[in-house]
């Protein structure tokens, strides 16, 4: 297994050290190059780095209060009537977002929007479609929250393997 998959974790609390444009640059770049059913390509990202956005974002529910820590967030957006396939594509592109993010020394975590409530029962996809004036045909998928990792996490490890999980030929 390649050493960045060990590195990637989900780091939810960040330094107050910036994350430069090219490095959010870069981390777009790897995005757009997941792969996409049809070739799509349906996602599209808001990039927030005002404090008071950032704060808002992570009021969208009990487990995403990180958000408000982190240096930029990346909020994982599509619209559904490009294709079929777009919570998929959506995904990967997050997956492809945690991988560089993990490769530039960087720390982020999916806060879940898709399919949740806000602490008040508001669907939280409404509520980041207002706090960032979404046109209201896109779905959000989720806040990819970015920044330097506080302090060192415990990397995975080849030992997470789990023969119990692969059925080989049939179930
Ligand atoms: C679909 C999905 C939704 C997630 N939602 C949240 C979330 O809302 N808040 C959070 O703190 N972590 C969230 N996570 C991160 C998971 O908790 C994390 O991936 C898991 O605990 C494994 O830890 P690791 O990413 O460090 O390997 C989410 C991850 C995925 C893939």
């Amino acid at each position: 297994m390649h050493e960045i998959f060990k590195k990637r974790r989900s780091i939810r609390e960040y330094s107050d050290k910036e994350v430069t444009e090219e490095q959010i640059h870069n981390i777009l770049c790897s995005a757009m190059v997941a792969p996409s059913g049809n070739h799509a390509n349906p996602w599209e990202f808001v990039v927030v780095r005002e404090k008071e956005k950032l704060s808002k974002l992570s009021r969208c529910g009990k487990w995403q209060s990180f958000v408000k820590d982190s240096s930029v967030a990346i909020v994982i957006i599509a619209k559904e009537s490009d294709t079929d396939m777009w919570l998929q594509d959506c995904s990967i592109a997050a997956a492809h977002i945690y991988l560089e993010v993990a490769n530039q020394g960087l720390g982020c975590c999916w806060a879940n929007v898709k399919d949740s409530k806000t602490e008040e029962g508001e669907d939280r996809e409404e509520y980041v479609i207002k706090v960032l004036n979404i046109p209201k045909e896109y779905r959000v998928v989720c806040i990819m929250s970015i920044g330097y990792p506080l302090k060192e996490v415990q990397e995975h490890s080849e030992e997470e393997y789990d023969e119990t999980k692969v059925h080989r030929e049939v179930f």
